[in-house]
C-alpha cells in the first residue's frame, strides 16, 4: 500500500549471494531496525552498530575467541585452535603465545620486509603491466602476499610457488561449498609438514628469518613448541594472505568506480596511504567475525544467551553515521581512526602494520607506473564467502606513464 513503511522485518542470511554481492544495505537495515539480530536458520546473533562491534571486540572476557571466529561448521567449536592457533583462544592461553611470537614478529622485522616488498611487486607488476591487459587479482594482488609471507618466514625462493599453490587450495572454495574440500585438507596437510621440517631444519641451523626468531623465542624460561610454531605459520596463511589481496582488490575497484576519489593519489603519491585508510573502512575484506557468548549478554531489550554465537559485522561497523558522516560515500582523506577493519583489543591484528605496508608498497608502484586504467566490471567476479569480501578475477587495462 503507497505511504506506508515496509513492515517486512530485516533478513539477514551472510550464506546469501545478495549478500555477497552488496551487504551494506542489509547492515543499514540491521543497525536501524534491529542492532541485536537473531538468524534462527544459521542459529547466530549479529551486532551491526560500531559501539556494540568495538565493545564487543574490547570485551574478551564476555565474548570468547575459544569457539573460533568462523561461521564454517568445520572450524567453529573447541578444536577451532588445532587450525587458527591463538586467534581461536582466550586469555591466559592467549596472552602467553601472543607475547612468545610478539618476540619474534616485530614492527623492525616487518619494517625491514619494505625493500622485499617492492622488488616482489615489481617483478609481478613489470609483465602484467606490459601486457596492458590483465588480471589485477589473478597476476598481481594474489602473489604478493604469499610471497611476502614466505620472505618474512623464511621459506626459500624455489619452494614458493609450490606453497602459493597449496594455499591457493586451502583457501579456495567451490560456490555453493562452505567447507574445506578434500583438497584443501590435503594441502593443508601437506603444508603443516612442509612448514614441521623447516622448523625441525631451523633447529639444526638457525637464519635470520622468522622461524629462527620463534625458536629462540623465551619468556621466563617459557618457549614455543615445534606444534605451536607450525600453527602460527599456518595462521599466517590464512590470516594474512587472502585478507590483503581482497583489500588490493578492492582499492583498485572502488578508485575506478570514483574518478574523482582516485585522482587523489594518482595526483599526489603521498596520498597512497589515505586511499588505504578509506579502502579498509569502505569495503574491508574481513567483514565479520565470530564470537561465544560466555554469559546471558542482555544489549538493546533483547539478550544473547549464554552460549550463543555472535557476529561481529565489521564491515557494518565501518558504515555506521553514527561514528562516520556520510558514511556510503568512498572518500580518500576522510577520518579514519574508528576503522573497525583489524579489530580491537586482544586479539588487534598482528599483521596490520605488515597489511598497510604492503598494500602502500603495492598501490605506490602502481601509481607510479600507471597513467589510467579501466576495469572490465561485467567480467569481474567476486569470491563468494561469509566472512571474506573481494575480488576473485578482476580483469583491468592500463596506460602506462
Ligand atoms: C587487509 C588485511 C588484513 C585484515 C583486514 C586483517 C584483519 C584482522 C582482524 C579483524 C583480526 C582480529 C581477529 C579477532 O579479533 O578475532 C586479525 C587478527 C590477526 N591477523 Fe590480520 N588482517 C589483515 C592482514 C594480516 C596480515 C598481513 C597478517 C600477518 C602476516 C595478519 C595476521 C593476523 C594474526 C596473526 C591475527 C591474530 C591476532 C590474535 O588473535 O591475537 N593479518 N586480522
Amino acid at each position: 500500500m503507497s505511504g506506508r513503511v515496509s513492515t517486512v522485518a530485516v533478513r539477514y542470511d551472510p550464506y546469501d549471494y545478495a549478500v555477497h554481492e552488496d551487504p551494506y544495505p542489509f547492515y543499514a537495515r540491521l543497525r536501524d531496525e534491529s542492532p541485536l539480530y537473531y538468524n534462527a536458520d544459521h542459529d547466530f546473533w549479529a551486532l551491526s552498530r560500531h559501539a556494540d562491534v568495538v565493545g564487543a571486540f574490547r570485551d574478551a572476557q564476555r565474548f570468547s575467541s575459544s569457539y573460533g571466529v568462523s561461521l564454517d561448521p568445520e572450524v567453529w567449536g573447541p578444536q577451532a585452535d588445532r587450525t587458527t592457533s591463538f586467534l581461536a583462544m582466550d586469555p591466559p592461553r592467549h596472552t602467553r603465545m601472543r607475547a612468545l611470537v610478539s618476540r619474534g614478529f616485530t614492527p623492525r622485522r616487518v619494517a625491514e620486509l619494505e625493500p622485499h616488498i617492492r622488488e616482489l611487486t615489481v617483478r609481478h607488476l613489470g609483465p602484467a603491466a606490459d601486457k596492458g591487459t590483465f588480471d589485477f587479482v589473478r597476476d598481481l594482488a594474489a602473489k604478493v602476499p604469499m610471497d611476502v609471507i614466505s620472505e618474512l618466514v623464511g621459506v626459500p625462493e624455489a619452494d614458493r610457488e609450490e606453497l602459493r599453490r597449496l594455499a591457493d587450495l586451502v583457501l579456495h572454495r567451490e560456490e555453493g561449498v562452505f567447507d574445506m574440500p578434500p583438497a584443501g585438507q590435503e594441502a593443508a596437510l601437506t603444508l603443516s609438514g612442509y612448514y614441521a621440517d623447516m622448523i625441525a631444519e631451523r633447529r639444526r641451523k638457525p637464519l635470520g628469518d622468522l622461524t629462527s626468531a620463534l625458536l629462540d623465542a623465551e619468556i621466563d624460561g617459557d618457549r614455543l613448541t615445534d606444534d605451536e610454531i607450525a600453527g602460527f605459520l599456518f595462521l599466517l596463511i590464512i590470516a594474512g594472505n587472502e585478507t590483503t589481496t581482497k583489500l588490493l582488490g578492492s582499492a583498485w575497484y572502488w578508485a575506478w568506480r570514483n574518478p574523482d576519489q582516485r585522482a587523489v593519489p594518482f595526483g599526489d603519491p603521498l596520498r597512497v596511504p589515505d586511499w588505504v585508510e578509506e579502502t579498509l573502512r569502505y569495503d574491508t575484506s574481513t567483514q565479520m567475525l565470530a564470537r561465544l557468548a560466555r554469559a546471558e549478554i542482555p544489549l538493546h531489550g533483547g539478550a544473547i544467551p549464554a552460549g550463543g554465537r555472535v557476529l561481529l559485522l565489521i564491515g557494518s561497523a565501518n558504515r555506521d553515521a553514527r561514528v562516520f558522516p556520510e558514511a556510503d560515500d568512498y572518500r580518500i582523506g576522510r577520518d579514519t581512526s574508528e576503522i573497525a577493519s583489524f579489530g580491537f583489543g586482544r586479539h588487534f591484528c598482528l599483521g596490520a602494520s605488515l597489511a598497510r605496508l604492503e598494500s602502500r608498497v603495492v598501490l605506490g608502484e602502481l601509481v607510479a607506473r600507471v597513467a589510467d586504467y579501466d576495469i572490465d566490471a561485467e567480467n569481474a567476479t567476486r569470491v563468494h564467502s561469509v566472512n571474506v569480501r573481494g575480488f576473485a578475477t578482476l580483469p583491468t587495462t592500463v596506460e602506462l606513464r
